[in-house]
């Protein structure tokens, strides 16, 4: 690599952070799919090369972020494909804790204003509002997958930066995974990952 290139990785890399406030303007296709190829490129366990991505726009993803929005606000458990930790626990929760601090904080929004702190966790279940939401899948739930996983959603998320475009991994908006399963079509072998 030249140093040129190796300046032009870097600056991405420094750049690159999650964006939860999007325009409302529809990406173009190509756009996505530009992406998506470039995310392929990604290393993945014998090459086995399991995910499927599923992009929502438009009216589909309108419908998961209201079932999503009526599901948790009547108080519905998440009902998630994959198994999750428990609650964190010493330092992983401080951690947790310090990190809300400060997004709040950023945001103006006071400890005891429960109505804005509200609307914001529920921003997560609507996919911060971004146009479009694009879901891994993979046929095995097992952990080199989800490794292989986590290395094509770091793929999206740079080579989107690349092209302007901001995203956020968004691990909230699957929480109920049933919901996207559903208007998605998928199959029932295959598990909704983020
Ligand atoms: C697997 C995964 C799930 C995530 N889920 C959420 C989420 O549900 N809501 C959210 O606001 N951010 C979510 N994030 C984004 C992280 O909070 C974010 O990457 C982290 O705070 C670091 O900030 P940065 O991406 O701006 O560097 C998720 C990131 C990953 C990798």
């Amino acid at each position: 690599m030249d140093l040129d290139n190796a300046v032009v990785f870097e600056r991405l890399v420094r750049t690159r952070r999650s964006i939860r406030g999007f325009y409302r303007n529809p990406v173009p296709l190509q756009l996505i799919d530009r992406v998506i190829a470039l995310a392929k490129r990604a290393p993945s366990s014998m090459d086995g090369q399991l995910w499927h991505v599923q992009v929502l726009t438009g009216e589909p993803l309108a419908r998961v972020r209201a079932s999503n929005m009526g599901e948790m606000m009547a108080g519905a458990r998440a009902k998630r494909d994959t198994f999750t930790h428990h609650e964190y626990a010493g330092r992983h929760r401080d951690r947790q804790i310090g990190v809300a601090k400060k997004q709040f904080r950023a945001m103006g929004i006071e400890r005891d204003d429960r109505a804005r702190r509200q609307d914001w966790t529920l921003r997560g279940f609507r996919q911060f509002d971004a146009p479009v939401s694009p879901t891994d899948k993979v046929l095995d739930p097992g952990a080199t997958c989800h490794f292989d996983l986590g290395a094509l959603c770091y793929g999206i998320v740079l080579a989107a930066w690349d092209q302007g475009l901001g995203t956020v991994v968004n691990g909230q908006g699957i929480a109920r995974s049933d919901i996207i399963r559903e208007i998605a079509f998928i199959p029932e072998g295959e598990v909704v990952l983020t």
